[in-house]
């Protein structure tokens, strides 16, 4: 049983409800309602005897005994703003535990760190986020890992196929779903499968989805068979454009080696930070709901107008469509990322994007401005012009992140810079 009140009479409390006031009390703070931000980086022990066994809990040198809590130490190890934002995290997902990081690179890579050893393969999923694509492909093979990527037409077969050629084992997989730019679906319940099928009795393959463009709202890898839960943080749980951070959610055991790297390579968020996040949590649901509601009438408007040539928004999955019992099985919204594909190339791409006035033109998503910019010259301009025509990174793509402006003036604001192309 939760040590915190998650249930009345029984009936348990739904995230947005335990979002005000799970993980924290206010007799810590004065009574303070709402957690101040603990900006302290070392914590005073009660007595040396205290500090001795908050380093053997820390340093897994000793078991907790029942209802003993890890004491604080120092804020590269935890700190109260990020435990509570932890905490609440955690409860979206359905999952035991999560941890906070300084970015969604710094939560994806540390777990990368964990999980991978030399001559062990990864298999990733393409498309994936330009960062992500760099540093496995870039990064990751100087430290002697293999990777294998599988896009949406790739058989296990072929996966199976290309996991043999480079001699390694399988050590993680990683997939982004749906994939940023293009709202690619993978299936998480089929990689959880191949996982299995790698897996060995002394090492199990871990599955690990970067959930940033629908979670923890409208998709839970964890219960199609994921280990963990990547989030960038500084997209839908953020959603301000005001902060950085990254996450990694799921059980105490798949959560255990990424805590431990994470205080090695110092890749926690600070007091500041998980403090912002947890004002971002108490608007999480309301927030991604109403831009799922904008996208679907900026994502309409666009279906029809004679400069579009295609518009990816998973709302417009259908009976007809491929991976209509895959959106059905594993998402439970649409989300409010569009895929934009202009009639045209790069020129008109540029003009339409030069010319939006509500709309920003900058990186990043799921804030409640909406956000439009270039994947093909912006952030995927890593990938090679051979990776980028086969993941499908073309150069009218425009990548639209749909906020909570009034959806007329969205619409009125496309328009006119669909007019100037
Ligand atoms: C899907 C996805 N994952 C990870 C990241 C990296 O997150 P951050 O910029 O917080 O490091 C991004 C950033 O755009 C992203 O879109």
């Amino acid at each position: 049983m939760s040590k915190w009140r998650d249930e009345i009479e029984g009936h348990p409390l739904h995230p947005e409800s335990l979002m005000m006031s799970y993980g924290y009390e206010p007799g810590w703070s004065e009574g303070a309602a709402t957690s101040p931000i603990f900006q302290t980086s070392t914590f005073v022990f009660e007595n040396a005897a205290a500090g001795k066994r908050a380093f053997e809990l820390a340093y897994g040198l000793a078991e907790a005994e029942p209802g003993e809590a890890q004491g604080l130490i120092y804020s590269r190890l935890n700190n109260p703003d990020l435990e509570i934002a932890e905490d609440r995290l955690a409860l979206w997902d359905h999952a035991e535990a999560a941890a906070l990081f300084k970015s969604g690179m710094a939560a994806i890579t540390t777990t990368l760190w964990s999980y991978l050893r030399p001559g062990d393969v990864l298999l990733a999923s393409a498309p994936i986020y330009g960062g992500t694509h760099h540093f496995i492909e870039h990064v990751l093979p100087q430290f002697g890992m293999h990777v294998v990527r599988f896009g949406r037409d790739t058989s296990p077969e072929q996966v199976a196929k290309r996991i043999a050629a480079t001699g390694g084992q399988l050590g993680l997989i990683l997939l982004e779903t749906p994939a940023n730019p293009t709202n690619d679906l993978v299936d998480i319940a089929e990689c959880a499968q191949v996982a299995e099928q790698f897996s060995a009795p002394d090492r199990k393959v871990t599955v690990a989805v970067d959930n940033t463009f629908l979670g923890p709202i409208f998709q839970s890898p964890l219960e199609h068979g994921a280990d963990i839960a990547l989030y960038s943080a500084t997209k839908y749980i953020g959603g301000h454009s005001d902060l950085i951070a990254g996450a990694a959610v799921g059980s105490e055991e798949a959560l255990q080696p990424i805590r431990e790297m994470r205080t090695f390579m110092g890749t926690m968020a600070s007091p500041w930070t998980g403090w912002l996040v947890l004002r971002s949590l108490k608007t999480l649901r309301i927030r991604m709901e109403r831009q799922a509601e904008n996208a679907g009438v900026v994502a309409d408007f666009l279906r029809g107008h004679p400069k579009v040539k295609r518009v990816g928004w998973l709302g417009h999955i259908d009976e007809t469509h491929a991976d209509w019992e895959l959106y059905r099985r594993q998402c439970s919204g649409p989300g409010a990322m569009v895929a934009l594909e202009l009639e045209g190339g790069e020129l008109e791409a540029f003009r339409f994007l030069d010319s939006l006035r509500l709309v920003k033109l900058a990186v990043s998503l799921g804030a409640v401005e909406s956000l439009a910019e270039h994947p093909a010259t912006m952030t995927h301009s890593s990938a090679t012009p051979e990776e980028k025509e086969r993941f499908g990174l073309s150069d009218s793509l425009i990548r639209l992140s749909v906020g909570i402006e009034h959806p007329d003036d969205l619409v009125l604001d496309l328009e006119q810079a669909l007019k100037a192309v």
